[in-house]
């Protein structure tokens, strides 16, 4: 009794362009840490929460760390309760998976916890439970890569499909996150709910073109095929500078640049570090031309997703 688990896991851009809702790759950093202690009693309580300037919900049944681990408790019928205290080492409403780190992170610890009944591919409806309460919608694209590492394909939400997408060793993550907030269910809602056909062709072709492009490390189809013509004409309304933020990113020699999940965080790919490193100083340059404070961040993929740091699980 009294076991603790202390997990980490990765921030992570959804969407990467055209695959609005089925498309994501988790980052190396940011990413958030819980803390979970295995206690007498039912139920999960949630007892600390650093790092979000007390914005997030301590009611557990509010909370995307705490739904998380409530509804797997739920489904193994745990005979234990479990206390948790999360700290959020990545800003809130970033368009960096927040909410999804946090859920994973503590999936991945209450399954530790109890023996790891669960794979990892099976706490992925935990964890979208967390998303569907913080952001209004069970979306897996932040979630899905968070907990299973690497680039991750929803094929299909019902039944839940999630396909690992190899990617190329040397393919590099620029992030630049100007100082703002946007909530998902927010950048959700002024979305159409209809599109063009004409405009869906151009979007699948993108898809599979990006698929392929990972699948055969071509970078210049991944850098073609990093297109939106349906979500980012739309959302990019909400980022200051973002035409010239993804021109600067692509003059720099990035591959392609685009919105990282719902904003305002903007990302792009490269070939190898440097030129990621060189199209991220760019892209922070336009921002404080704007007279916008922002963050960097420059990462490769993350192939392996959350990361124990520390257990006295026997
Ligand atoms: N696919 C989701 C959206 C990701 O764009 O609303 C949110 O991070």
């Amino acid at each position: 009794m009294n076991e603790t688990i202390r997990v980490f896991a990765p921030a992570t851009v959804a969407n990467v362009a055209c695959g609005f809702d089925i498309l994501g790759f988790a980052l190396k950093q940011p990413g958030d840490e819980v803390v979970l202690k295995k206690r007498d009693g039912k139920g999960v309580r949630i007892l600390a929460i650093t790092g979000d300037d007390g914005k997030l919900p301590r009611d557990v049944r509010q909370n995307t760390a705490g739904i998380a681990a409530s509804s797997f408790l739920n489904h193994i019928e745990a005979g234990y309760g479990l206390d948790i205290e999360l700290h959020k080492k990545m800003p809130l409403g970033s368009g960096l998976g927040s909410s999804a780190a946090s859920a994973v992170a503590s999936v991945v610890g209450a399954n530790a916890l109890f023996g790891n009944p669960l794979s990892r591919e099976g706490l992925l409806e935990f964890a979208m439970e967390g998303e569907r309460v913080a952001c209004g919608a069970a979306h897996a694209d932040n979630a899905a890569p968070a907990l299973l590492g690497g680039f991750t394909l929803i094929r299909s939400y019902d039944p839940l499909d999630v396909i690992s997408i190899p990617t190329p060793d040397k393919l590099f993550c620029t992030v630049i996150h100007p100082g703002i907030e946007i909530m998902t269910g927010d950048a959700r809602k002024i979305l159409r709910k209809d599109i063009r056909l004409k405009d869906a062709i151009v979007q699948w072709g993108n898809v599979a073109g990006l698929i392929t492009g990972l699948m055969t490390s071509d970078y210049e189809l991944i850098g073609r095929s990093m297109q939106d013509v349906i979500i980012e004409p739309i959302r990019s309304m909400l980022i200051p500078g973002f035409q010239d933020i993804k021109n600067a990113a692509v003059e720099a020699g990035a591959l392609g640049c685009s919105i990282s999940g719902s904003g305002p965080s903007v990302f792009a790919l490269s070939r190898n570090r440097e030129i990621a490193g060189n199209a991220g100083k760019h892209m922070a340059q336009v921002l404080r031309n704007l007279g916008v404070k922002c963050t960097l961040y420059v990462s490769k993929i993350n192939k392996n997703g959350p990361v124990i740091l520390s257990s006295d699980v026997r």
